[in-house]
């Protein structure tokens, strides 16, 4: 099990590492200025909080378990962050209306698309359970490249924010969510790939957005 997610993790780097410098240069471009930086840090609360909310949204029934109120707490816990790093950046209380966010649009399509998508597939057989459980797994690779590479944009911007306990939470997520996933017998190799690349794409076009959106502030 943990071989698989190690596998996976390495074939996740590899296959974004031509993504790497064009993330890194957003964030050497945002990461200094703080009215754009700030917009930033309020898009990413604002993502956490649509996670946190599809969970609630899609989890509720009775048997709930441990794990899900764990990882709905925690992430509502990361938009919370966000949020008060991203007041804390203005200087002022920060809404998430275009003007507060960075390339809002591509932000919330990246989450909506990539949900239709695994919907699209897996809904058909599967449980919302399943939906969801392979939804959190394909974002978490994400949240886990992107804050790792933002974790290093604030170090050398000598930017006191840290991201340790957020990125020591998502690691977690991601090795429960694929455990569970495997104890349930739906962990697909396949299935895996299939969403990580269809999340690549979303994830290169948020990426154009937000490059234009910094270049344009
Ligand atoms: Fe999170
Ligand atoms: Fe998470």
């Amino acid at each position: 099990m943990e071989s698989w997610l190690d596998l996976a993790l390495e074939r996740f780097d590899e296959e974004n590492d031509p993504l790497v410098l064009r993330t890194r240069s957003v964030l050497a471009r945002v990461v200094p200025d703080a009215p754009l930086h700030a917009r930033l840090i309020n898009t990413l609360s604002m993502l956490e909080h649509m996670g946190s909310h599809k969970i609630m949204a899609t989890q509720h029934s009775a048997g709930i378990d441990q794990p899900t109120l764990k990882h709905v707490a925690e992430e509502a816990h990361h938009a919370w962050f966000m949020k008060r790093q991203a007041e804390k950046t203005a200087e002022r209380p920060l809404e998430y209306v275009p003007a507060d966010l960075l390339a809002p649009a591509s932000a919330r399509m990246y989450f909506q698309r990539l949900e239709s998508a695994m919907t699209r597939t897996l809904g058909r057989q599967k449980s919302l359970r399943a939906v969801y459980l392979y939804m959190s797994m394909i974002v978490e690779f994400r949240a886990l490249w992107f804050y790792r590479l933002y974790q290093q944009a604030l170090k050398r911007a000598g930017h006191p924010m840290s991201l340790r306990r957020v990125l020591g939470e998502e690691q977690s997520h991601l090795a429960d969510i694929a455990n569970r996933l495997d104890m349930a017998g739906e962990l697909s190799d396949a299935r895996a790939a299939e969403f990580l690349a269809a999340e690549r794409r979303l994830y290169e076009r948020l990426l154009g957005a937000m490059q234009r959106a910094a270049a344009a502030a």
